[in-house]
């Protein structure tokens, strides 16, 4: 944008947050899965052409940690330490010197933000910094009229109409406590300005900090132009200070990508109730079923079905895949037409090739599943690799942990696997072969081999009428003499044995 190609932006951050009660920086509580700081250096990106500052000093190691991760992706910023948060006012008295030192060519105007404003929207922010253009003004701030205006600074406008100054809600005079007309907290302010007025800021308020308001009055006695630019959408401007605060904004930010989703092509049943983070992409086609939760880098295909409160969290879903209900996915890859759940839980690491079947109470961990193989009922395998067509029994486990260390399990193309089967790893189970049900696996098996373990059955004759006749009363002879119960033939040893085992 030619009109905004000499704009710096300095993003403040360095506030505690007091009234989140957090251990956390108040702009690293996440909305819709990105912290708040995130939002306004998405901004920042779009309206500056010349360098951003970030300002920060609440929480700094971590604040700053998690602008290097950000800045992996993007230009870097220029971080700005505010050991002592004496106010707006002192914070823009820092950044502003190190971006006119850190320049190569020094900016004219200057867009101050907040990091705790994330619905703002980039239209908003640059139909700003325009008007500021369009009216040739020193210092543009934006504002917006809101029902209760209670915790903000009110903009207090003269006898016709013009923006006098803002005076905060604690410094307020109960007749200025009137104004609904808040600051929202973003300002375009020509550069000249901004570097004398920030020399004459003094902590004369309520609070004893600081204030960057301060500057609006000065700039109105120095007959500069000030205006502000009146926002429709007072959602967009909410500044988050408190959780009731935070939960509004992740409503709304959640309204908005799940908006985007259905115009995009996806069909949500219950978006109030559907939670797909920002930088989720979901393939049109795609039902989402209430209570679906789509997490992190996770990336959806196609004519999927997610059915009800299943949760996916940085996995990736290609085309057809169906999910049922109450399922987790944690860092796996589902690949087309595969079919998973109900309540089936994968864990990282795992990957389900196509037309695979994972069903109910199964457990992957690090494990792959081959193409058209099938994982039905019961079972954990963990560090297990299987091939194609390979049935798996109900209930098969992988003793893939002695203790100490964690084995592989290798299931090769075409194996049949009865139900109860423990594979003790390491083990190989090779191409074709089949598990009898029952079998405790500990040597490998050869391709097309039976492996079978367990104790041969014997059939005795007789013996449960036997002992319903000895321990059941109602088969016990009504007018019976004593004594009769020893006539009665006395049970096999077998079953004595089995009737002490602990239950
Ligand atoms: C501020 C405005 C108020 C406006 C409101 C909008 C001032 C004096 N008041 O009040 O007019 O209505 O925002 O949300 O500017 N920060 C620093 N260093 C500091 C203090 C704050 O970087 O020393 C940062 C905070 O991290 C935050 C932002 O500045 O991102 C605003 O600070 P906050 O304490 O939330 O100001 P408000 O009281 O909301
Ligand atoms: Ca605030």
């Amino acid at each position: 944008m030619s009109s905004q190609n000499n704009t710096s932006v300095i993003i403040l951050a360095a506030g505690q947050g007091t009234r989140m009660k957090s251990m956390l920086p108040k702009v690293l509580h996440s909305v819709a899965g990105r912290p708040m700081l995130g939002y306004a250096m998405l901004q920042a990106r779009e309206i500056a052409s010349k360098n951003v500052a970030v300002v920060i000093g609440h929480g700094a190691d971590h604040v700053r940690a998690y602008l290097e991760e950000e800045q992996a992706q993007f230009n870097p910023v220029l971080v700005v330490e505010q050991t002592q948060q004496l106010g707006t006012g002192h914070a823009v008295q820092l950044a502003y010197p190190a971006l006119v030192r850190d320049s190569s060519s020094v900016a004219s105007q200057y867009v101050i933000m907040c990091g705790d404003t994330p619905l703002l929207t980039t239209k908003t922010v640059s139909t700003l910094v325009n008007y500021h253009q369009s009216e040739g003004a020193t210092l543009t701030l934006l504002t917006t009229i809101l029902p209760d205006p209670s915790g903000y600074g009110r903009v207090i406008r003269g006898k016709v109409g013009t923006v006098c100054r803002v005076v905060e809600d604690r410094d307020a005079s109960p007749e200025e406590k009137q104004v609904s007309e808040i600051n929202v907290g973003t300002y375009v302010v020509e550069a000249k300005f901004l570097e004398k007025a920030l020399g004459q800021l003094h902590p004369q308020n309520a609070q004893g900090e600081y204030y960057l308001t301060d500057i609006i009055e000065m700039a109105v006695q120095e007959e500069k132009k000030v205006v502000a630019w009146v926002t429709k959408d007072s959602l967009e401007t909410t500044g988050v200070n408190t959780r009731v605060h935070l939960a509004l904004a992740e409503k709304e930010m959640r309204r908005r990508i799940c908006d985007r989703l259905m115009l995009d092509g996806v069909t949500i049943l219950d978006p109030e109730h559907v939670v797909v983070d920002h930088q989720v992409t979901v393939g049109r086609d795609t039902v989402l079923h209430p209570g679906v939760v789509l997490e992190g880098q996770t990336q959806v295909g196609e004519q999927c079905t997610i059915r009800a409160n299943s949760r996916i969290a940085n996995s990736i879903v290609h085309r057809g895949v169906t999910i049922q209900d109450t399922c987790v996915l944690q860092d796996s890859t589902v690949e087309e037409e595969a079919v998973i759940g109900p309540m089936a839980h994968l864990r990282p690491g795992t990957v389900i090739h196509r037309k695979a079947k994972i069903g109910n109470f199964v457990e992957l961990k690090k494990t792959e599943v081959g193409e058209g193989s099938k994982v039905n009922h019961l079972s954990y395998l963990g560090d297990t690799c299987i091939g194609e067509n390979v049935n798996v029994g109900a209930g098969t486990i992988t003793c893939n942990y002695d203790g100490y260390r964690k084995a592989k399990t290798i299931i090769e193309d075409n194996v049949f696997i009865g139900s109860d089967v423990q594979l003790i790893a390491p083990v190989t189970i090779g191409a074709g072969a089949i598990i009898a049900a029952g079998t405790t696996v500990t040597e490998n098996v050869p391709a097309d081999a039976l492996g079978i373990s367990r104790v041969s059955q014997i059939n005795k004759e007789g013996t449960a009428s036997r002992r319903r006749a000895l321990l059941d009363p109602s088969v016990l002879p009504s007018n019976g003499k004593s004594g009769k119960a020893e006539e009665q033939p006395s049970i096999t040893p077998v079953l004595q044995k089995q009737e002490e085992s602990p239950k």
